[in-house]
């Protein structure tokens, strides 16, 4: 049976359309990543899914249940925000404790619920403490536990480590990826963080332009995007998407640059739409600052290199103008001005059709 199944969500506000026909099915325990642009209905969708927004249209399934037509209480779902509010004059304890005694849950059962969720969380020593008493990070915790004590079927997390420094929202991720294997249940959570995206989900959701653009594992969402909105918007920095000239031939596609370079790609020619036009798409690893020895794919004019450290990221324009982002390593001696040779690796490149569509090498 699968975990929460939602068909055909569709949601207005004054008549604009933030969510058109949204499908999604989401296994038992799966850890699922909302990722998209700011407005994308990312929010939206949670609320509806908690039931603290209504949808104009669609169905939510959770266990084989419609919920839709429920109580947000009865649902089966524990909802974080990404402005979480614990009440500042009750203490841990009785913050963890408020929702479950408005349900008329018995005292000792509320006891044990709150023991085991401070044992998960790690926060057993603050119970009797007011959130005034913790840091950022300990009332997030504290955010997370009232919602584990509701032993949810599903939880929905909107944006948890968004008000955390750096530091600390490398730690809670690190906190919330070994939660996820204590607890029986399924988690959906809203990021703008992609690393956050990447290293927690078993699949992320792409949402753009009211729709879902892609659902897979990051690895697929980064090395198969669906289409060019998921290409530029998934990686940092952004792949290099490009117009080219598809050559005539059989077995694997090569593409004419403007600049008039050829790439040879490893994607088949077979299955392409028709007609030469034609994008590449080339992350930055794949286009490569030449050293002593290498033979240049192509040359091209630094326009801005940024040192990072580990590598360089080099900023520049090929020869009829186009820009393109290419990597060299941290010691790069590369300056604005200076023209450059660039080595691309035609095997990983990626190819979009006039509508958007990517296509991509078949072991990719
Ligand atoms: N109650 C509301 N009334 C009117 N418009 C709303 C309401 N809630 C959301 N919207 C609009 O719906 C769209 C989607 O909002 P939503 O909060 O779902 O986006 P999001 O993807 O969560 O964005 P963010 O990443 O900024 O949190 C936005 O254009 C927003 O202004
Ligand atoms: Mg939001």
């Amino acid at each position: 049976m699968a975990g929460l199944e939602l068909h055909g969500v569709r949601k207005a506000f004054k008549g604009v359309q933030v969510l058109d026909g949204v499908d999604l099915t989401v296994a038992p325990r799966e850890f699922i990543a909302f990722l998209g642009p700011s407005g994308s209905g990312k929010s939206t969708l949670l609320r509806i899914i908690a039931g603290l927004e209504t949808a104009d249209d669609g169905e939510v399934i959770l266990e084989g249940r419609r919920i839709d037509t429920l109580p947000p209480g009865d649902r089966g779902v524990a909802m974080v925000f990404q402005h979480y509010a614990l009440y500042p004059h009750m203490s841990v304890r009785e913050n963890m404790a408020f929702g479950l005694k408005n349900a008329r849950v018995p005292k000792p059962e509320i006891d044990g619920l709150i023991e085991d969720a401070a044992r998960v969380l790690e926060i057993n020593e603050l119970l009797d403490r007011k959130p005034g008493q913790l840091s950022g990070g300990q009332r997030q915790r504290v955010a997370i536990g009232r919602a584990i004590v509701k032993k949810p079927k599903l939880f929905l997390l909107d944006e948890p480590l968004s008000n955390l420094d750096a530091a600390l929202r490398l730690r809670t991720r690190v906190e919330l990826a070994q939660l996820r294997q204590r607890v029986d249940a399924g988690v959906i959570m809203v990021t703008h963080d992609q690393a956050e995206a990447m290293t927690l989900a078993d699949r992320i959701v792409v949402f753009n332009d009211r729709r879902i653009q892609q659902v897979a594992p990051p690895m697929e969402i980064y090395s198969r995007p669906a289409n060019t909105f998921v290409a530029r918007f998934v990686g940092s920095p952004a792949m290099t998407i490009i117009p080219g000239k598809l050559q005539n031939g059989s077995g694997h596609a090569a593409v004419r640059l403007g600049d008039g370079a050829l790439i040879e790609t490893a994607i088949s020619r077979d299955g392409l739409p028709p007609g030469e036009r034609i994008e590449i798409g080339l992350r930055p690893e794949s286009v490569r600052v030449t050293r002593d020895g290498d033979v240049a794919t192509t040359t091209a004019k630094v326009v801005l290199v940024e040192r990072l450290g580990e590598r360089s990221l080099v900023y520049a324009q090929l020869k009829d103008g186009t820009e393109i982002t290419a990597e060299d390593s941290g010691l790069s001696t590369a300056r604005s001005g200076d023209e450059i040779g660039l080595k691309i690796d035609g095997a990983a490149a990626h190819l979009f059709g006039a509508d958007g569509t990517g296509y991509h090498r078949q072991d990719a």
